[in-house]
């Protein structure tokens, strides 16, 4: 396709520095494998997945075929008090996915929407059971939950907060995971199970029967990789049990094979009640989100409505979509066909150990990492993340795009890489991250 594009003063570019962007603009024009062109034809090797979403690589025909063929048979058809198969597919095809038992899947568009989407979930499950008092919820310094307003209420980020108000009333805050003595651990940090008490000490202090739903990703991915120190998310979901308190884990970037399983509730074997979902489940080539929940959140929340009534009063014009439902089921079976949850599995003990190879470069002060997803931090020079958003121009310059956020880049390659492509992505890291 080929745009006549000679200005970029129209578009206000989201989470960007627009002036300075728009002075030196990186822009991707082309995608395949793992590669992306720039618009000077460049190579740039795409350490990130786009923004973790592109797990089975750019410019897959296969999906885009799908989603051709859908919108020429059906393009789009109503969401509410109708629908169309392939949002029963889709929804069937993420449920053989999903934990046992967590089989019930409602759609957005976005992973901001599916957050959203959860947490009115929650307050109708408790409301429906007769525990209207449940209304508060607890979430994570230094997680990232999306951008819509309880989202952002969730989040533990001070930028993404500090412009907005003081959002959703009655969410707190449990401690995030990060430790010094747990720098440059490769998989579950040995220390800080303790941090999951938290938990109870807010219980204790608003009232048990006063908390809708405590909310995690299972790894925090957007702040930088937190693996969840061992034992963790167990004692987490000791407490919810203890509490009635639904756990939700927000699966945005650790769903479809990430960690080399297909969510991290399989990765680290605790179950959540609810789960959140979005880029990879379309491989990024549509936008959609989704929130599975299991059968006894759903099933309550069914038999508390009236015969022939509408049991949630919540939807998107675009709740399941065609053309992203098409995406979506071309995208499992891509990742079905291919076995590529197994493949990143197999991969991630290279990945880890190339990555972890930059221990040693002195500006680099942390590393972590489980499955394909690493996470590194720069040392700070001239405020909070100015070094960082440094760092990701000149990686980009030399060839290689990673998501930063403040100083911490996010390294998660495609599932589809193979060792040669991690090799590229550490050799440019080294180079680049050697100057500072
Ligand atoms: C854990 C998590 N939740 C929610 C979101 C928001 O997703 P979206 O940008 O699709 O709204 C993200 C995005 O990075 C995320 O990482």
């Amino acid at each position: 396709m080929k745009y006549a594009t000679n200005t970029l003063e129209y578009y206000w570019m989201p989470f960007t520095a627009n002036r300075d962007f728009k002075a030196h603009p990186r822009l991707f024009v082309r995608g395949e494998g793992v590669f992306y062109w720039d618009h000077h034809g460049n190579q740039v090797i795409d350490g990130s997945s786009g923004l973790f979403c592109v797990a089975a690589g750019h410019g897959r025909k296969e999906i885009a075929e799908a989603v051709y063929n859908q919108l020429i048979e059906l393009d789009y058809g109503p969401p509410f008090q109708g629908g169309h198969p392939p949002q029963f597919e889709l929804a069937r095809r993420v449920a053989q996915l999903t934990p046992e038992g967590i089989d019930r899947v409602f759609f957005g568009n976005s992973g901001s929407e599916a957050v959203d989407t959860a947490i009115k979930i929650a307050l109708a499950y408790h409301r429906a059971r007769g525990e209207g008092t449940r209304m508060r919820f607890v979430s994570r310094e230094r997680a990232y939950h999306g951008v819509n307003i309880g989202g952002t209420s969730l989040a533990g980020l001070v930028k993404n907060r500090e412009a907005f108000g003081v959002g959703m009333a009655g969410v707190a805050h449990m401690r995030h995971t990060w430790l010094p003595q747990n720098r440059f651990t490769k998989g579950q940090p040995e220390h800080g199970v303790e941090l999951a008490d938290d938990l109870e000490r807010i219980v204790m202090t608003y009232g048990p029967d006063t908390v809708a739903a405590c909310f995690v990703e299972p790894i925090a991915g957007s702040t930088g990789v937190l693996v969840p120190p061992k034992g963790y998310l167990e004692r987490i979901r000791e407490i919810c049990d203890a509490y009635g308190i639904l756990l939700v884990y927000d699966e945005v970037i650790c769903g479809f094979g990430r960690l080399g399983t297909p969510f991290g509730a399989q990765a680290f074997n605790v179950k959540p009640d609810i789960m959140t979902m979005a880029k990879a489940l379309t491989n990024g080539n549509q936008p959609m989100g989704a929130v599975a929940v299991n059968d006894h959140v759903y099933d309550t929340i069914m038999d508390a409505a009236p015969d022939g009534a509408i049991e949630f009063f919540h939807g998107y014009t675009y709740s399941g979509h065609p053309a992203a439902c098409a995406a979506g089921i071309a995208t499992i079976d891509i990742y079905e066909k291919e076995q590529l949850f197994d493949r990143a599995a197999e991969l991630a003990p290279y990945f880890l150990e190339q990555m972890f190879s930059l221990s040693d470069v002195p500006a680099v002060t942390d590393i972590r990492g489980y499955g394909l997803m690493a996470g590194f931090d720069v040392v700070p020079e001239g405020g909070p993340g100015k070094r960082g958003y440094q760092v990701q121009k000149d990686l980009f310059a030399a060839g290689l795009h990673v998501k930063m956020t403040g100083d911490s880049g996010i390294v998660a390659p495609p599932l589809i890489a193979e060792k040669s492509h991690v090799d590229q992505i550490c050799d440019i890291l080294r180079k680049v991250l050697s100057k500072y």
